[in-house]
């Protein structure tokens, strides 16, 4: 028979079947798009085909035909008669393509065998038995309209929902409407920065250590992140006013990262101060506010001053941060630049996500789960600080109890090179290095130890390595 149209689609009962050009007489073109198809990898064995009669309506020929290409493909190893009826392709039809195996996916990035990176929660920890639950209520009670395009600012009912917590929890000023959400305090950051260049400003105060990708989403807005130093009361806001042109401050006042120190009362006075009097901004980054083990934790900024400063939260370290949810509360005369930077329908945070968020926190669970992971971190920072103290003498930690991170300071050795003596000990950490601004002249050095990431099996693992690397 002559050629047949090519790239036909043939549709069996809910299987889509799609065999490239087929050639030649039917038969033979049949069995060789079939053939083909399995080389290609596009029919992976154990894939089941539609019967011998659809696959002939579908294609407009006789059953007969289908029925003998499926019989020789068969007697030839492509194909697998199923026990009772129906056709598969053969497991061992690679074997015939000349490969061994299938296509293996690409490999996941490397992890190290301990992990004491910052920047983690312990995701073993993950409450997943509330979380379903609260997904199931969503599922089953979510308006129609949910699922549909929705507001880009985010979910009315976890706006509602985060104004009321964020002012219970964190001692923050915030309505619903001046709460957007994101996905993940990183997003809301880019929004922040490209909301604030196009209102015409083009520099902004950064803390001497901070996270990288926090400087580079300043440059991208095309703003220029200038350092200010750290001590041991925070960032040394004095420095404000000696540095002309300044549009904003972005810190971390409940817990400097790295660094682990808090903003001192009387610079959180001063820094409002600075923005009052010059009609600044402070971007506050308040990532793990809730994780204070001495005492409750110190409110937010925010509470301070809601028209001076834009507030940054996150579900990254309370929860998981592949949940990707994050908020912004942001001053009445913001919101309309910065939430402009996102797009018409635009939903970074997919619905089921926002409501079962909301759920959790109105349920109780999300307080629930804060308080038991705050228990959970203090005794592995304990753990962490005692072990140091025990085998490496001339070590010390800086920061105070909060949050899921040390700096560990060794006069005597450089950060990198304690990051590496760790590296040949299967343990990853940070050294300092990697998260001081280019032009800082801080001589502080050390390495950044995250000690939330292992699982329960793996922590005691995890310190054993890190002494090893410590002596
Ligand atoms: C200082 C700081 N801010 C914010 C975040 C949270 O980012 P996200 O919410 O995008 O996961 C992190 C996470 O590592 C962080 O270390």
């Amino acid at each position: 028979m002559t050629a047949r149209t090519a790239d036909r689609g043939a549709r069996t009962t809910g299987l889509d079947l799609h065999l490239g050009h087929i050639s030649g007489t039917v038969r033979a073109g049949l069995m060789d798009a079939f053939r083909e198809a399995i080389r290609a990898d596009r029919l992976a064995p154990g894939t089941r085909l539609p019967s011998s009669r659809v696959l002939a309506a579908d294609l407009g020929i006789g059953r007969n035909t289908v029925v003998r290409v499926y019989s020789e493909l068969i007697s030839e190893g492509w194909l697998t008669a199923l026990r009772g009826s129906g056709t598969e392709v053969s497991q061992r039809a690679t074997e015939l393509t000349g490969r061994r195996t299938r296509r293996q996916p690409a490999r996941p990035r490397s992890q190290p065998v301990h992990d004491l990176r910052p920047g983690y929660p312990d995701l073993s920890s993950f409450p997943r038995e509330e979380w379903i639950r609260a997904v199931k209520r969503t599922i089953s009670t979510a308006p129609f309209e949910a699922f549909g395009y929705t507001d880009p600012h985010g979910r009315s009912e976890l706006r509602e929902t985060l104004a009321r917590y964020l002012a219970r929890a964190r001692g923050l000023r915030a309505r619903a409407d001046n709460v957007i959400v994101c996905s993940g305090a990183a997003e809301g950051l880019r929004l922040v920065v490209a909301g604030l260049a196009k209102a015409g400003v083009t520099k902004v105060a950064v803390e001497e250590f901070g996270l990288q990708t926090q400087r580079q989403a300043l440059l991208k807005a095309g703003l220029e992140a200038v350092p200010i130093p750290v001590d041991s009361d925070g960032a040394d806001i004095s420095l404000l006013d000696r540095s002309p042109g300044l549009g904003a401050v972005l810190l971390t006042p409940s817990h400097q990262f790295p660094l682990g120190v808090a903003l001192h009362s009387d610079r959180r006075a001063a820094v409002v101060d600075w923005a009052r009097r010059r009609g600044t901004l402070i971007i506050e980054d308040d990532y793990d506010g809730e994780f204070r083990y001495d005492r409750s934790p110190v409110g937010a900024l925010q509470g301070l001053d809601h028209d001076h400063v834009i507030y940054l939260g996150t579900a990254s370290k309370s929860l998981a941060p592949g949940l990707r949810l994050g908020w912004l509360v942001l001053p009445d005369h913001l919101v309309e630049v910065i939430s402009s930077q996102k797009g018409e329908t635009e939903e970074t945070a997919g619905f089921v996500n926002q409501l079962a968020m909301t759920d959790f926190i109105e349920s109780g669970a999300y307080d629930r789960h804060i308080r038991a992971m705050r228990a959970h971190y203090r005794r592995r920072r304990q753990q962490l600080v005692e072990t140091i103290r025990q085998h490496s003498p001339g070590t010390q930690e800086a920061g105070m109890p909060a949050g899921l991170h040390v700096v560990l300071e060794q006069p005597a050795r450089n950060g990198s090179e304690l990051a590496r003596r760790a590296a040949r000990e299967h343990l990853a950490v940070e050294p300092l290095d990697l998260f001081r601004h280019p032009e800082s002249t801080s001589d502080r050095d050390g390495v950044v130890i995250g000690f939330a990431a292992p699982s329960p099996s793996g922590w005691s693992g995890a310190l054993d390595a890190l002494v090893r690397a410590l002596r």
